[in-house]
């Protein structure tokens, strides 16, 4: 590991390591007004939200690095004590890029960028039509921290009302995989959260699990297990006992008597099929002529049945390892 204390780094260098380390980052793209009512638009990654009830979202623009100086959100913000904030989707982050141009207060962003205007209910910052997620807020707070350059702005917002596009907005949920978020990364990189890189990982639901700790050392131990599998595998109210470990793979046996090719070549297809089953009634077969890697055998069909959310059969199969320790 390296250690660095802030006050031991330059400025660019803490901000390299925070927005590095932090992310990837949600981008919020601000709307405000001045009070000679030019709109301004701009994004904004130093960006989350904090709560439900009442909504609260906050962002920070910054001071200007160069000299200190506040952004033109900044300044309408404490003026006007209005926004709107969107997100940002992959089919605008181009228009969203150009509107961060350090353009002076006199220009609308809405303009350079091509992004368009549309009326707000409640504030009169306007609305970014292109963006299927937008709040109207209003501020709550401000909370400044230093007076240099890069120094943080937190605007705190309370958002007064939600807009959001019926083509992303399913059974009161935002669909993951149709809103097509972007967010930003170090550097000129960003993250599409989009296909692949969408995955779910339910909340641990019973008040009691196992916990990492209860799982047997064997399978702590493991070369094929991952840390998640352990995690998902911690996830149970109790570790099947032997009898009903002998009893599944009676089971197995019996309820499943079609014949299986039993080669390793048949193993691996089987594992690209993730038919755990067939791996089961392979590694069985492995057992009775002692094969020299049976547990990691045995572990690869655990580990498949668990990636496959059958975790019944994986804590079973994964024990029944324990037949063939001295
Ligand atoms: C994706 C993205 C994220 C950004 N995040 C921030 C941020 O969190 N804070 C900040 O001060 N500037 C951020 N910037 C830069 C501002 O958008 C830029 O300084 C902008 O010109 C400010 O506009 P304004 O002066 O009209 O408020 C970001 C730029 C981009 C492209």
């Amino acid at each position: 590991m390296f250690h660095y204390e802030p006050k031991d780094l330059t400025v660019s260098e803490v901000y390299k390591l925070l927005v590095g380390g932090v992310g990837p980052r949600p981008i919020a793209l601000v709307s405000t007004i001045s009070e000679d009512g030019i709109n301004n638009l701009s994004p904004f990654s130093f960006f989350n939200t904090f709560g439900s009830n009442p909504p609260i979202i906050a962002f920070s623009p910054t001071r200007r690095r160069k000299d200190a100086s506040h952004k033109d959100t900044y300044n309408n913000l404490m003026a006007t004590k209005e926004c709107v904030v969107q997100v940002v989707t992959y089919s605008i982050v181009g228009q969203v890029n150009l509107a961060s141009t350090e353009y002076t207060s006199e220009v609308d962003e809405f303009i350079r960028s091509g992004l368009t205007p549309i009326d707000s209910d409640f504030v009169k910052p306007k609305r970014v039509k292109e963006s299927p997620f937008q709040m109207e807020c209003k501020l709550v707070d401000m909370k400044s921290y230093g007076e240099k350059g890069s120094s943080a702005n937190i605007s705190i917002c309370e958002v007064l009302k939600f807009h959001i596009s019926e083509e992303v907005f399913t059974n009161g949920i935002i669909d993951p995989q149709k809103i097509d978020l972007v967010s930003k990364m170090p550097g000129n990189f960003y993250c599409r959260a989009y296909g692949d890189a969408i995955f779910e990982l339910p909340r641990p639901q019973m008040k009691q699990n196992i916990g990492y700790n209860q799982i047997p050392d064997f399978m702590k131990n493991s070369n094929v297990y991952t840390g998640n599998n352990l995690a998902a595998f911690a996830l149970v109210e109790n570790i099947p006992d032997k009898s009903e470990v002998d009893e599944f793979i009676k089971k197995i046996l019996n309820e499943n008597p079609e014949e299986i090719e039993v080669t390793e070549d048949a193993f691996f297809k089987y594992l690209e099929e993730s038919n755990y089953l067939y791996m089961l009634k392979a590694v069985i077969h492995f057992a009775k002529v002692n094969h020299s890697q049976l547990n990691k055998f045995i572990q690869l069909t655990a580990k498949c049945a668990l990636e496959n959310n059958n975790k019944d059969f994986a804590w079973k199969a994964a024990l029944y390892e324990l037949n063939f320790h001295n």
